[in-house]
């Protein structure tokens, strides 16, 4: 019989605050969600503290772009999102398009960051990058999702 749940993959979604702070740019993110089939299963408006924002990012602590990415993410309301779809982690990273905005701009600019991205650091979104990413991102974000019944181990299809 036909399952759901084999099909789908969960992924955290952020819209950064340069993007929220632009209610047309928000609105055309979140219709563009919506285009590609993602289930929102969970969203959130929400603000970071600096301390929240540095555990968040604490992996790139050595890198010279650190404090400029954790003072830019706790300036202002974000907006998280628990996206469910096919290849979810893979799908919302091509739609965000690359990281850096000069390429971005250049190479792909149908993406999000293509579109709408201004700076390396006001770059309109963020996303889970593997599946284990995808877990701790969305406990960071949705402390009280339970995220261990879409993350079953014993069924690797499922992921
Ligand atoms: S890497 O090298 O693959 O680990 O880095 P990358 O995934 O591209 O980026 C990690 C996050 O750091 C942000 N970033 C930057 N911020 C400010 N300035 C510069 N130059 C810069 N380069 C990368 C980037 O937007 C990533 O943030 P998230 O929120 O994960 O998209």
């Amino acid at each position: 019989a036909f399952r759901l749940s084999k099909v789908l993959q969960l992924t955290l979604a952020v819209i950064k605050p340069d993007a929220v702070a632009h209610p047309l740019i928000l609105e055309a993110l979140h219709e563009k969600i919506l285009e590609n089939n993602f289930i929102i299963v969970r969203r959130k408006d929400l603000v970071w503290k600096k301390e929240q924002s540095e555990t968040f990012y604490a992996e790139h602590s050595g890198r010279f772009f650190y404090q400029r990415l954790v003072e830019f993410m706790s300036s202002g309301p974000m907006r998280a999102y628990v996206l469910a779809r096919d290849d979810a982690i893979h799908h919302w990273r091509e739609m965000m398009g690359p990281t850096k905005v000069f390429r971005a701009r250049h190479t792909s600019p149908d993406t999000i960051r293509g579109q709408f991205g201004l700076t390396d650091t006001r770059n309109t979104t963020h996303g889970s990058d593997s599946v284990e990413s995808a877990h701790k991102e969305i406990k960071f974000f949705f402390p009280d999702f339970c995220i261990d019944r879409w993350m079953n181990e014993d069924e690797p299809s499922f992921r």
